[in-house]
């Protein structure tokens, strides 16, 4: 009955409610899962003009131009990932802004959150205009991208964060691949006092990291040395750092890429001054097998750390303490990754193996599909403020990631579609496949084969209120 009433009063009729009254639909979704923020829900799925406009029986009686049979399948929310480097400009021989989204698209990602370590940085109003202009045209998912925070740009970040098409801020406390690094407190106190959005940080401590370095600058050192010399307490000391001056001025934070038991407990202490990510990789690898199997290749910042560590990240994400996953894709060529170690580059691609990764971890139950799309859709939402994305609900950006849980596939070089052109996950096994991916009510993705030309646009947010 209520959908009646929404049929012919809203759809049919047009009301200040709903302004423009559809008759036939752009698009339907029929006969599947929709995984909406009240639960999983089955029933069709109404699009028009790039966005959702019904759900369920108003759905069902709306006529459609194009109607995708998606019996069996799930329908989540664009995936975001809001956490990928894709080195474009000034180091596209790894990746660039083309290859990196279309890895994503490949990956069933719609949304991703660039970072500034580029070449040059990140870092002032004219390097984010370009990178928007190198943007355009060319993205086979939406964007959006960090302002890097350095020392000579610390008391413009207010200014820098409102840029048309910046999600936010990201400080490096360590120093990691390119030469972003804002070490002491009294550089990270002025980025925390000059803005408002939440500022996402690399927290691992830098003075640490050097006094420890010499463990592997020593004749014979391998890549499994790498989580000692970037110890537990090199994350701890910065977290603890973070947490300490969030609360001194008042400023929201996103403490990226937690890797440790111990960072973990304190952030579910502080949750009214932190959100939490987590990687995949961090989820599924654990030392010391990783460097055993894949040297080098499991070489990342922070390090993949013990199984103990690995049980705690999956404890923070069963307790509720972790708000979002991002893959951290950070591709380097393979003759990079053959250096010997510690000069071999640190960093792992992943943006299009993120989702086929956590589908898995869904199938081997180590969380509800549910939980997987609040990680990496609601959960991204509500950190970043993202407009209009992230939730299957009417009115949004009808961004569209269709999964088959019950596929079974192997990850394969041959599918992988960024630049470095390898993945740590190669020759496993999963259960659960992106099968399709729409864009603004435009199919992108089916069957692995992209579709069409790229529609990626950049991102509003809700805290850029002169953005609409
Ligand atoms: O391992 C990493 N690689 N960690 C980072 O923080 C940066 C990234 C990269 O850009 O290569």
């Amino acid at each position: 009955l209520f959908s009646d009433f929404l049929f012919r009063h809203i759809f049919h009729k047009g009301t200040a409610l709903m302004p423009i009254s559809y008759r036939v639909a752009d698009l339907k979704i029929t006969g599947a899962h929709l995984v909406t923020p009240w639960g999983l829900v089955k029933g069709d799925l109404a699009v028009a003009e790039g966005k959702m406009i019904a759900f369920g029986d108003t759905a069902s009686r709306l006529p459609a131009d194009v109607t995708h049979d998606a019996t069996g399948l799930h329908v989540l929310p664009g995936i975001i990932d809001s956490q990928v480097h894709f080195r474009e400009p000034g180091l596209e021989y790894k990746e660039d802004l083309a290859t990196g989204t279309l890895g994503a698209l490949a990956g069933g990602v719609t949304t991703i959150f660039e970072m500034p370590n580029t070449k040059p940085s990140t870092t002032t109003a004219e390097s984010m205009a370009h990178k928007m202009s190198l943007a355009k045209d060319r993205c086979w998912s939406h964007y959006a991208f960090y302002m890097g925070a350095a020392d000579d740009n610390l008391t413009q970040l207010a200014e820098l964060e409102m840029l048309e098409g910046v999600c936010g801020v990201k400080l490096f406390m360590g120093a990691s691949t390119g030469s972003l690094l804002v070490p002491s407190d009294e550089g990270l106190e002025l980025a925390m006092r000059h803005g408002r959005r939440r500022m996402a940080l690399h927290a691992e401590d830098n003075y640490r990291l050097s006094q420890r370095r010499k463990l592997v600058d020593v004749y014979g050192a391998g890549p499994a040395l790498h989580p000692h010399w970037r110890d537990e307490l090199s994350c701890l000391y910065a977290t603890q750092r973070v947490l300490a001056l969030a609360e001194k001025t008042g400023r929201a934070v996103h403490v990226l890429h937690v890797t440790t038991a111990e960072e973990m407990v304190l952030l579910g202490q502080n949750k009214h001054l932190a959100t939490v990510e987590v990687t995949p990789q961090h989820l599924t690898l654990a030392a010391p097998h990783c460097y055993e199997h894949l040297g080098t290749l499991a070489q990342m910042n922070p390090p993949i750390r013990e199984e103990r560590h690995r049980d705690a990240l999956w404890w923070a994400i069963q307790q509720g303490i972790v708000d979002v996953l991002g893959s951290d894709h950070a591709p380097h060529t393979l003759e990079e990754k053959a250096l010997p170690y510690p000069k071999s580059p640190s960093g792992m691609p992943g943006v299009q193996t993120m989702l086929p990764l956590m589908l898995n971890h869904v199938h081997e139950e180590r969380l509800s599909l549910e939980r997987l799309v609040d990680l990496l859709c609601h959960g991204p939402q509500r950190v970043f403020q993202l407009k209009n994305k992230g939730r299957l609900a009417l009115g949004y950006d009808a961004d569209l990631t269709l999964v088959d849980l019950n596929a079974k596939r192997t990850i394969t070089r041959e599918w992988i579609k960024t630049k470095s052109g390898w993945s740590p996950f190669e020759g496993m096994h999963v259960t659960g496949w992106p099968k399709a991916v729409y864009l603004k009510g435009k199919l992108a993705m089916q069957d692995d084969e992209i579709i069409g030309q790229p529609q990626g646009q950049p991102c509003r947010f809700w805290d850029v209120p002169q953005q609409r």
